[in-house]
């Protein structure tokens, strides 16, 4: 691979971000400035202001969405996640299963392609747990009605669970993500959607030290959990 390249996706910035540390010569290759931004680049030791560089292949990022931002990677009018990347950004990140622009809590942000396939496959069924506030609080009857599967789009659900925290306040696991799902199936019975956050994806749990708006890389392990399902 090309050392610009590889600066790049060990997430040292942009193309022209990596090529313009090179020409600077802080950048070395086995012991020597490397000035060729073309210069291949296996299994070599290569530094940057002396520090050791890493290459990963793939980015993984964990997000506390804020609300009021869209889960898209553009958007002319309104702001997205990915403007939240700042400059962390030097590869297409893609956002691994929407939330509602008013939805807060856990995105992944990754350039892995197989593995956000995997995860927003409805074949994976990996479950989604999400906090909601709702304007009524849900009966028995509502709760078993929801949890049996109702029909959406002439599709049933798939079975869930909901569990009472306190007050209108519930968390719902969820085995699918269909478009508004949590909202649509509240309306079936009456009932209004709050607020809504999203504390799980399979294995991946929202880091709770994560402020609205917050991300940081996944851990070795989240990343190991979550390859595995
Ligand atoms: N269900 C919804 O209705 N909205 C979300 O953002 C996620 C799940």
């Amino acid at each position: 691979m090309r050392l610009d390249k590889y600066l790049s996706h060990s997430g040292l910035g942009t193309r022209t971000e990596t090529r313009k540390l090179i020409k600077q010569g802080v950048v070395e290759v086995n012991g020597e400035v490397c000035l060729d931004i073309g210069r291949h680049i296996n299994q070599a030791d290569v530094r940057v202001f002396g520090d050791l560089i890493q290459y990963e292949e793939f980015l993984y990022y964990m997000m506390n969405k804020p609300k009021g931002v869209v889960s898209a990677s553009k958007d002319p009018k309104q702001p997205t996640v990915i403007d939240l990347l700042q400059g962390d950004n030097p590869l297409p990140v893609h956002v691994v299963g929407r939330l509602d622009k008013d939805t807060t809590g856990l995105l992944l942000l990754t350039n892995d392609g197989a593995l956000a396939h995997k995860i927003i496959s409805p074949k994976s069924k990996l479950p989604k747990v999400y906090e909601m506030t709702l304007e009524q609080p849900l009966s028995h009857d509502h709760i078993q009605t929801l949890e049996q599967g109702i029909l959406l789009d002439e599709k049933i659900t798939l079975p869930c669970s909901i569990t009472h925290v306190n007050g209108t306040q519930y968390t719902i696991t969820l085995m699918e993500g269909r478009f508004h799902q949590v909202k649509r199936m509240m309306h079936h019975v009456g009932n209004e959607v709050l607020t809504l956050h999203r504390t799980q994806i399979g294995p991946l749990v929202l880091d709770e030290s994560l402020a609205a708006g917050n991300y940081r890389s996944c851990r070795k392990e989240e990343v190991k959990k979550l390859l595995s399902k």
